[in-house]
């Protein structure tokens, strides 16, 4: 089964080919990060513009690229939230489109749905139950996988997500854009414990907090300018701690198999080194994607739609133009993951 995969949900565009469930043929990133770096953050304008500028010619390209013809494409899927909503009407609207001319089904995919799948991408056959934790730019959030397509949120972020927090310090540390990337460089240089910052202790749940670290670090620049690297540092040391003992708490309580870390902050050594360790610890097993499988990509949007779509009953998996109007009901609400 070939799925095409399509994500523009914020500022990189990207198309992909994926093979049955994990066999990726081709998987193009175009990122857009030239176009809002002088502005130090993503322009909604901006993305949807050059999300229209480039999805033509990546659709063409990896088609091309995975040398296939139309007629041999199973399965088109899509980010259809969350995201800027300008961002994802672009690429909603190319897959309609798609799907319309050449009748393929199309399958909305959410974008939490996708980071998750990157996990199975680089290791198919993880053993449920799955804890999951998903750490980009726009959530944190802990999430209990019993089964494909079953996720129970069991907790997120009560205020900025982890990413969010690391894009926030790095502006105010004066870092260019990519923030979070530029931010652990930094950090390799400094002192974690140069300053004594600590995360908000939420002792009930598996909630995450990140925005009184975000303020603290951004005040400690403006008292102590020359410590950047020390701020960097500490601000690392406490953001990934609190993801280590709400991820802890969580193996405790639900005593998964497997530990899966995915989403752009993924791609942070000092997260991955930490995440590892708490499976380590735990004797189960641990899976994190290759970095470019962390950022966002749509080669795990092409395995979230293929995971629905082959859980769908097979007259729903039938062409039909309903799926135009994303009837199906595996697309979940914005911004939910429940099971
Ligand atoms: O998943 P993603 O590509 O987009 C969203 O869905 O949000 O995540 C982007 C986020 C940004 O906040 C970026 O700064 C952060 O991931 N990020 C990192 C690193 N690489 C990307 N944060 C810390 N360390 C990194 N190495
Ligand atoms: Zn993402």
């Amino acid at each position: 089964m070939i799925t095409l995969g399509i994500e523009t949900s914020c500022d990189e565009t990207s198309v992909a080919v994926l093979e049955n469930e994990s066999r990726i043929i081709v998987n193009l990133i175009a990122t857009q990060i030239e176009a809002h770096q002088i502005f130090g953050g993503v322009v909604p304008e901006i993305a949807s513009r050059k999300h229209l500028e480039m999805l033509n010619p990546l659709l063409e390209t990896a088609r091309l690229d995975a040398g296939l013809e139309w007629r041999e494409i199973d399965l088109i899927a899509v980010t259809a939230a969350p995201g800027l909503v300008g961002s994802l009407l672009v690429g909603v609207a190319a897959a309609k489109a798609l799907s319309f001319a050449h009748r393929i089904p199309c399958q909305p995919v959410n974008h939490l749905e996708g980071h998750i799948a990157s996990n199975f991408l680089a290791q198919p056959d993880l053993e449920f139950p799955m804890l999951c934790l998903v750490v980009s730019g726009g959530h944190s959030e802990l999430v209990l996988m019993r089964g494909f397509n079953q996720f129970e949120r069991l907790g997120r972020t009560r205020d900025d997500a982890i990413g969010e927090a690391y894009d926030k310090v790095a502006r105010a540390l004066n870092l260019p854009m990519p923030g979070g990337p530029n931010l652990e460089k930094l950090a390799a240089q400094g002192d974690p414990y140069g300053f004594d910052f600590t995360v908000t202790h939420l002792a009930d749940g598996f909630d995450f907090s990140y925005s009184g670290l975000k303020t603290a670090a951004s005040q400690a620049k403006m008292k102590h300018p020359e410590k950047t690297a020390d701020i960097a540092a500490s601000f690392q040391r406490a953001a990934v701690s609190q993801l280590r003992g709400q991820v802890q708490k969580a193996i405790e309580k639900y005593k998964p198999a497997t530990l899966g870390l995915c989403g752009g902050v993924a791609a942070n050594s000092a997260v991955r080194a930490q995440m590892e360790a708490a499976a380590n610890e735990s004797g189960i097993s641990f899976v994190v994607p290759p970095k470019v499988l962390c950022t966002d990509n749509a080669a795990m949007i092409a395995a979230a739609g293929y995971f629905r779509f082959r859980d769908l009953p097979t007259e729903q998996q039938k062409f039909d133009l309903s799926v135009l109007n994303f009837e199906t009901k595996s697309l979940l609400p914005i911004g939910e993951i429940v099971s």
